[in-house]
């Protein structure tokens, strides 16, 4: 058997050992209230009325100027939305808001040490943040129109208002993840062509005021290397007027935003009228092969659909308070604590830190001392509270209308504990499958509308029409039990518009496979393949099964098996590496990373030491190995392929299945003596 055709054959396995579990229903208080109870929904978006039904999403915003076209497909598949319609994000998750919410919390900042206070950022405020801020950006950053600038910030209120303050001037955005290298944010810096950076000195994580402002200094360094040249390095303090990192400022390329910042005392800027389909950001995923991908999403069909799923899949009212434990560095942070939040008028919580800090109490202690009443976090972040004090909800009282999960697939087991503990049995739950790519939800229930099913993300959410295809490119059907790679048939709203500055890459990965023409301007020719194993059920619920290709979910962020391996290959000794994904409690998955050395090295706990933290220094921490084991030569096809595939199963303890036909069956054998 080929890999494939063994990999086929263990997702339609797991499908099928996988029994369906029944049906959890909301309850009649949550559904009185919910924003969305017309079945008339799924209908509205049937493919019939596809592309006008997303007119329903684009509607909830402000325009300056009605679009003439929905959705203009000559350039296929890149597509465009709401074509011709001027549109401001900031304008719309701010101005447009302080007519009759100006003394409401927009961000409720909780800051980690337990002895800060909470700082609730009125709709006000922010507009007067983001004003100045913006100010300062195009008058002493020089930035303009069009222009990248990369972020490299914590969890604080600073960060969204950096965000809004570049929408403002339609100036592109490129946050990287905090806890991300200074090398990974050099890279970021590189293929975005960013001039100027925005940073912060220090924060806190796990009780440790880290030194940010180093990676700074990193990712310029590296990124002048590479051929791009930061000019401008905008700092904020974490604590204004107080340096908290040891790393100097260098002279004329750094700056102290709060030191800048009284010059644009009072200073107003009016929002740029931005055409819909100009880029808002850039984020960027990990993909097959090693380059981060720059997926970049349009300002207006991207805020029209982060802004239509947050009302009706996140049921946001503007009186709720909405908390979603995700990092803004990531998608999720960027549709659903800001864009789709900020754009409804409703109070958004910003967390600095981890949610067990300082015990398991404290997400808890958040909930109820804010009166959170919508939740949402990750399987991961279940686990380890779950772990650390099952008994823990019960002791505070706060009270979930609503919560979230996103990110990786969840066990049923895990669900029902979220559902009963930390929902206190009375909670809806939506399982929220979607990617950096699609800018906001794929499958999910529409809360009051569809029964939940553990483990199950539901069917597509309006407007989206997923299809499972096999490898010849047949539908398979919903109920026969057998996996396949999820795509979605049409274009929607939210979906990136390309890989920044990488076209070719972004039409060969996500469409070439199953696209029917190349030539055709029809949409119909083009499902997007999202790269997802998955099975639907009779009733039209899809179950994700994981990744087809090599990427690994750690805490449900997707890590590039071959970023992991080229860190590895910093270290000279090193000949050849493969990453593997190993099934962890807590984490859903973590990366176990097998080495085998040149010519004349050998092994030592110092070196697998220090290959471990030539990944941790290239990519994160996040990224850490679970265990770096040198071996003597890796498992290969006879072709030279590193069978990934063997080594996973070693580390999973499983059974390896037939390495006969291998080039090297011996060392299968060796290396499961030692890792196994
Ligand atoms: C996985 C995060 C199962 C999936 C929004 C996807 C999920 C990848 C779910 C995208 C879910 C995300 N159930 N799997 N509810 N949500 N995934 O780009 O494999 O960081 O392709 O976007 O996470 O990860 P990304």
């Amino acid at each position: 058997m080929s890999e494939k055709e063994i990999r086929g054959a263990s997702e339609a396995e797991i499908a099928v050992l996988w029994g369906e579990e029944p049906y959890v229903y909301p309850s009649t208080e949550f559904i009185a209230q919910a924003n969305m109870t017309d079945p008339g929904i799924y209908k509205r978006f049937s493919l019939e009325n596809f592309p006008n039904c997303f007119k329903e999403y684009a509607d909830l915003l402000d325009w300056y100027e009605y679009w003439h076209t929905t959705l203009d497909t000559s350039d296929a598949p890149c597509w465009k939305w709401f074509v011709g319609g001027k549109i401001n994000a900031s304008h719309n998750c701010v101005d447009r808001h302080l007519a009759r919410h100006r003394n409401k919390t927009a961000i409720h900042f909780v800051p980690e040490p337990i002895e800060e206070k909470t700082e609730h950022v009125t709709y006000q405020e922010l507009w007067v943040r983001v004003n100045e801020f913006a100010a300062l950006l195009r008058d002493f950053a020089k930035l303009k129109k069009g222009d990248r600038v990369t972020l490299h910030m914590p969890m604080v209120p600073e960060l969204p208002i950096a965000m809004l303050a570049c929408a403002r001037l339609g100036v592109i955005h490129s946050q990287v993840f905090g806890g991300f290298s200074g090398r990974a944010c050099a890279d970021r810096i590189v293929d975005s062509q960013s001039r100027v950076l925005i940073t912060m000195d220090a924060y806190w994580r796990n009780g440790t005021l880290g030194d940010h402002k180093k990676n700074a200094d990193i990712a310029c360094e590296l990124a002048a290397r590479d051929g791009q040249k930061v000019d401008t390095v905008l700092v904020w303090q974490r604590y204004p007027g107080k340096a908290s990192s040891p790393t100097p400022m260098v002279k004329g390329r750094d700056h102290y935003v709060n030191e800048l910042l009284p010059d644009f005392y009072g200073a107003r800027v009016e929002p740029e009228k931005m055409p819909a389909e100009d880029p808002l950001f850039l984020m960027y995923t990990s993909g097959t092969t090693g380059k981060p991908k720059g997926c970049q999403h349009s300002i207006g069909g991207y805020l029209a659909y982060v802004a239509g799923t947050s009302k009706i899949v996140l049921d946001i009212h503007p009186e709720d308070v909405y908390w979603c434990m995700a990092d803004i560095g990531w998608i999720t942070g960027h549709s659903y604590i800001v864009y789709g939040p900020l754009a409804l008028g409703a109070s958004t919580v910003v967390y600095e830190g981890v949610p067990t800090f300082p015990d398991a109490g404290r997400a808890w202690r958040i909930s109820q001392d804010l009166g959170v009443n919508i939740f949402h976090t990750a399987p991961t972040a279940i686990r380890a509270l779950r772990k650390l004090g099952p008994e823990e909800p019960a002791k505070y009282r706060y009270r979930y209308k609503l919560m979230v999960t996103v990110g990786e697939p969840i066990e049923p087991e895990v669900w029902r504990w979220y559902h009963a503990v930390v929902g206190k049995g009375e909670a809806a739950i939506v399982d929220t499958w979607w990617q950096t790519e699609t800018g906001g939800f794929l499958c999910s229930t529409l809360p009051a509308l569809k029964p939940m099913k553990p483990g199950s993300a539901g069917p597509g959410v309006p407007g989206i029409h997923p299809v499972i295809f096999d490898e010849e490119g047949n539908a398979i059907p919903g109920g026969t039990g057998r996996a396949g790679n999820i795509c979605i048939r049409n274009p929607w709203p939210g979906g990136f518009q390309t890989i920044w500055g990488d076209r070719e890459r972004y039409v060969r990965q996500y469409y070439a496979r199953y696209c029917r023409n190349p030539q055709s301007k029809d949409w119909r020719d083009w499902p997007y393949m999202t790269g997802d194993a998955a099975v639907e059920a009779a009733d039209g619920y899809f179950r994700i099964l994981g990744r087809v290709d090599d990427v690994i979910n750690v805490s449900g962020h997707r890590l590039g098996t071959k970023e992991i391996e080229s860190a590895a290959l910093t270290v000279p000794e090193v000949a050849e590496a493969a990453v593997v994904p190993v099934a962890h409690e807590i984490k859903g998955k973590e990366p176990d990373l097998y080495v085998s050395l040149k010519p004349g090295f050998s092994p030592s706990a110092e070196l697998e030491e220090r290959i471990g933290q030539a990944v941790v220094r290239e990519i994160g921490k996040i990224a850490k190995p679970r265990k770096v084991w040198i071996v003597r030569d890796m498992p290969k096809t006879r072709s030279g392929k590193i069978m990934r595939r063997v080594l996973a199963a070693i580390s999973n303890k499983k059974d390896v299945g037939d390495v006969t036909t291998l080039a090297n069956p011996e060392v299968v054998e060796e290396i499961a003596r030692m890792a196994g």
